[in-house]
């Protein structure tokens, strides 16, 4: 029996993939998409299995990570049921609910929910991971040492997923227009375009890992940069001027509103 099958390896179920792979090895993991071809790619990537039909992925491994659209999770579940007695089911729908899942696995299946981002692809991601009350504590450790590769993963409780996904599933969206926009003016300062890439890229990366690592407020270290009368206050308050943290809380709530009504 492997650990781990894959259902569904589109952009999400294939950087979570490639992380179980990097931290269990590819012969622990098998994986199963609607068109096969795109199994068959990340098999020869990874070097683990590709299966020819779901069920057949579904069979193979314990830990059955169900990737496909939310609304695709029930009928998924109704061809999987021949395979999930003894099998733990890990949903990453937005907006599919545990109910919902032990409903369609039925009630002597354990059922998870994880909410990644696409950033796990390079050990960056963050991941929040809940379960219900059939989940035990060795499925939830099970879970994390699948993941251990794909960046920070932290527990949550299901209250909290919608949200969480709202800022970290979403929110790699909300960043790379604004990279891109920093580089734009960048370029209209008379860099080139390669250069003022890099440069917003690595400046926006430094910057996430200040509030990390200090573990200081972002107004706090806003303000060591900022001079009295300086250039960088002068930019900070064009930023105010044109609604950057009202577009950000916006895009944050918008992306929690239509979180609660995908499984709908
Ligand atoms: N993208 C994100 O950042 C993110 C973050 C958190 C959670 N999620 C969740 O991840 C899930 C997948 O999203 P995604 O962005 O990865 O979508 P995606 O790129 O469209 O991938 C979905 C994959 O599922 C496959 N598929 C569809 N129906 C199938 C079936 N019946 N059996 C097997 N495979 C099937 C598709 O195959 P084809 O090749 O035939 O299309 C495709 O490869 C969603 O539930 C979403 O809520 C995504």
């Amino acid at each position: 029996m492997k650990k781990v099958a894959f259902i569904g390896v589109g952009n999400m179920g294939g950087a979570l993939l490639r992380a179980a792979c990097k931290a269990l090895g590819p012969g622990e993991v098998v994986c199963s998409n609607r068109t096969f071809s795109k199994a068959q790619a990340l098999a020869a990537e990874t070097g683990c299995t590709a299966c020819q039909t779901n069920l057949e992925a579904a069979t193979a491994a314990q830990y059955l990570f169900l990737c496909v659209k939310p609304k695709q999770i029930k009928a998924l579940l109704a061809e999987l049921s021949p395979a999930l007695p003894g099998k733990v089911v890990v949903s990453v729908a937005a907006g599919i609910t545990l109910d919902d899942l032990q409903t369609w696995a039925g009630p002597d299946v354990p059922v998870l929910r994880i909410m990644p981002n696409t950033p796990c692809a390079i050990g960056k991601g963050m991941t929040a991971l809940c379960g219900g009350a059939s989940a035990k504590e060795e499925h939830f450790t099970d879970i994390e040492a699948i993941l251990a590769a794909s960046g920070l993963v932290e527990r949550i409780e299901e209250g909290q997923m919608d949200a969480f996904s709202a800022v970290a599933g979403c929110g790699p969206a909300f960043i790379y227009p604004y990279i891109e926009a920093l580089a734009d003016g960048g370029v209209a300062a008379g860099l080139p375009r390669k250069q003022a890439m890099t440069y917003a890229a690595q400046m926006t990366l430094g910057a996430a890992a200040m509030v990390l690592e200090t573990g200081e407020h972002p107004g706090a270290l806003k303000d060591a940069v900022c001079s009295p009368g300086g250039s960088t206050i002068e930019g900070v308050a064009q930023l105010e001027r044109h609604g950057l943290r009202a577009a950000a809380i916006d895009a944050v709530l918008a992306a929690w509103k239509k979180n609660g009504s995908l499984g709908k």
